[in-house]
């Protein structure tokens, strides 16, 4: 008799490759419960429909402004409300969303039908400004659990620390899916020709070496002075020989991905301009802070991790400092209020 130990394996090479799919269920009831693994396939085919829009975007008209103002007061792009309505849409039908509430919409949006289920605060499409250079964005996504159905947007103000899990999809050279639960993070890239997620970076570490800053230079004239001797300092350290490089894409999420690969941090600090901080809690940081830590990194907003923050509302901003635990200590190290 032949048997069949290859449900429980995971394999990255070959022909059989293990889908997004099969890798959810071959691990439903100790990772995820039967909603979550719904949930997440139905992020699956978000991603795809998302994906194929973006490769599309030059061809079909969707570059551009829409001519509104988001809740953000950015003006919105043609691809940010594909990508938000896509989304909404999607995981409004999936059986398992109590909840959404996304970086585009105003306020929080109910959906009926589910007592037992999830919240999933996201960024339909970050790095909007790289739309029209063909440069990667992507969508941030974090899941909260809710035992019953949220009454107000106060039951939404959870801390980070709270979520089940996070991921995000990059729209980049490939498409990439990045999940992450407390244990472990997995990546997984679209195979165009027929459609699947297939299991590329298996429990992704970060790297322990600090090699990448990911910063905007040109905002220094406006950072507190602490942040301009960190950076200063970070510089100094190649004098001899270059040890640290700056690789900045404008795409929070593609700046992200590349630092968990390669061994960088992504800073962007309060300033002049951005008095609160130019990123938003419940949407791009709870996330990455969620990632960043199950690959073995850090985050800080300045003096701890966003995670332990508790939102005043749900468009909230932050100071945020995420990748390698060695950048993000230097920067705790460095920061004064
Ligand atoms: P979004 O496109 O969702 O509004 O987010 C943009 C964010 C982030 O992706 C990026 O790193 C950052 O804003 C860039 O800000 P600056 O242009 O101020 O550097
Ligand atoms: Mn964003
Ligand atoms: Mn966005």
């Amino acid at each position: 008799m032949i048997t069949a130990e290859s449900h429980q394996t995971q394999s990255t090479s070959g022909p059989f490759r293990t889908t997004l799919t099969q890798h959810i269920l071959s691990q439903q009831g100790e990772r995820f419960t039967e909603r979550l693994a719904s949930l997440l396939t139905q992020i699956g085919v978000a991603a795809k429909q998302i994906s194929s829009q973006v490769r599309r975007a030059g061809i079909i008209e969707v570059w551009g402004q829409t001519g509104e103002v988001n809740v953000q007061g950015e003006e919105v792009q043609k691809l940010d409300m594909i990508a938000n309505t896509t989304f909404i849409e999607v995981l409004k039908r999936s059986g398992c969303v109590v909840a959404l509430a996304s970086e585009e919409e105003d306020d929080w949006i109910s959906v009926s039908g589910v007592e037992d289920g999830y919240f999933v605060a996201f960024d339909p499409l970050d790095g909007s400004s790289n739309i029209e250079v063909s440069t990667s964005i992507g969508t941030i996504f974090g899941i909260y659990h809710c035992s019953e159905h949220p009454k107000s947007t106060q039951d939404l103000l959870r801390p980070g620390r709270e979520m089940v899990g996070a991921g995000y999809v990059i729209y980049g050279s490939s498409t990439v899916f990045v999940y992450a639960d407390q244990e472990r993070v997995d990546c997984f890239t679209l195979d165009p020709s027929y459609g699947e997620f297939l299991l590329s970076r298996p429990n992704l570490k970060l790297p322990t070496t600090l090699t990448t800053v990911s910063v905007n230079e040109y905002n220094q004239p406006y950072w507190p002075q602490w942040m301009c001797e960190a950076i200063d300092e970070l510089k100094s350290r190649n004098q001899e020989k270059r040890i640290i490089t700056g690789r900045h894409i404008g795409s929070l999420v593609a700046d992200f991905h590349r630092n968990l690969i390669k061994g960088g941090v992504y800073y962007y600090p309060v300033d002049r301009n951005n008095k609160r901080g130019k990123l938003r809690l419940l949407y791009e940081c709870n996330p990455l802070a969620f990632i960043a830590q199950a690959a073995g990194g850090a985050d800080t907003w300045g003096n701890g991790s966003v995670l332990d923050l508790v939102p005043s509302e749900l468009h909230q901003r932050v100071g945020f400092f995420v990748g390698v635990s060695e950048g993000v200590k230097h920067i705790e190290n460095h920061y004064t209020e």
